[in-house]
């Protein structure tokens, strides 16, 4: 089985952090835990869960499933922001490692900025949090130009990345520009628009002239810019195909041309989600 060090990463405040993870929003019960234990064993290294997605128990039973030593998996999850004050957020992180049956996370992240709440306050927890070594890393979710600055400045331990929609359709030049800045690795999620990317001409124009899928296209794009990809798809197939995009390499030319298909609208989660009275 693959080790580790055979998966590109990324590299963040001392985060190695592998170019491709599994996404498991929407994969429930049997169909997450068999989907976490293939794409171990394909060699994914990487995989996102978070409290919100109700599936950490069989995130944590694909894990155990799959025989891959626990060292060699880079294993994220997310506290909903309405546990950011900062007792909940302890016994969140510690609820979602029972779930999990792990004694740590590879990563922990505030899943959405929560304004009603002081980002100072949650960040403290936060790093406390990794201070208690609950996770190894920390960082946030969706988080604009504005709140990476803030929370760089009020955080006492490194983040070490902001997961952020991105995919061919949207712009995220400023936000990445800022992450880059301080040092925060990118890692996309919806990497392939829901599916979306299957359905553009370009896209498909140059997949044709690589021998790939227009998926493949849209990862690569990502990954040659050193972000990194969170594909979820309930298909084993599409777990190899997802995976197999380190053996080719987009021209300057198509990463420009690709770079051109983001339009205003091109957004699939909602912002507005970020102020949503769910919270309290
Ligand atoms: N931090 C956040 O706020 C946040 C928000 C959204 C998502 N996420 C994370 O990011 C992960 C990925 O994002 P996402 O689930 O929104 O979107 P996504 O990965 O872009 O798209 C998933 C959809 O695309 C399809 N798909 C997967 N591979 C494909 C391929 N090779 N060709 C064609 N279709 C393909 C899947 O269908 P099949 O199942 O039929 O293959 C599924 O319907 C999530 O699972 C979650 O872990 C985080």
């Amino acid at each position: 089985m693959a080790p580790l060090a055979a998966t590109p990463v990324v590299e963040a405040h001392g985060a190695r952090i592998p170019l491709i993870g599994l996404g498991t929003w929407d994969l429930r019960g049997r169909t997450c835990a068999r989907m976490v234990d293939e794409a171990l064993r394909l060699g994914y290294r990487h995989i996102d869960t978070a409290e919100l997605y109700d599936n950490e128990r069989e995130v944590g039973e694909g894990l155990r499933a799959s025989g891959i030593e626990r060292d060699e998996v880079f294993v994220t999850t997310k506290v909903w922001p309405s546990h950011f004050s900062p007792r909940e957020l302890e016994r969140a992180a510690k609820e979602s490692l029972s779930r999990l049956r792990l004694t740590d996370v590879d990563l922990l992240l505030l899943h959405w900025p929560n304004p009603r709440i002081p980002l100072g306050e949650t960040l403290g927890a936060l790093c406390k949090v990794k201070r208690m070594g609950l996770a190894r890393h920390i960082g946030v979710s969706n988080f604009t130009v504005a709140l990476v600055e803030e929370a760089v400045a009020l955080a006492d331990e490194p983040l070490v990345c902001n997961q952020i929609e991105v995919h061919p359709f949207i712009d995220q030049a400023k936000v990445i520009a800022a992450c880059r800045r301080h040092g925060l690795a990118i890692v996309a999620y919806s990497p392939v628009a829901r599916g979306g990317v299957a359905r553009d001409k370009v896209l498909a124009r140059v997949a044709a002239a690589h021998g790939k899928s227009a998926a493949q296209v849209s990862l690569r794009f990502l990954v040659q810019r050193g972000i990194a990809v969170i594909p979820r798809t309930s298909r084993p197939q599409r777990l190899s195909e997802n995976l197999a995009i380190f053996d080719f390499e987009l021209t300057a030319t198509e990463m420009v041309e690709i770079g051109r298909l983001a339009h205003r609208g091109g957004r699939i989660v909602d912002y507005a989600y970020s102020g949503s009275p769910d919270w309290d």
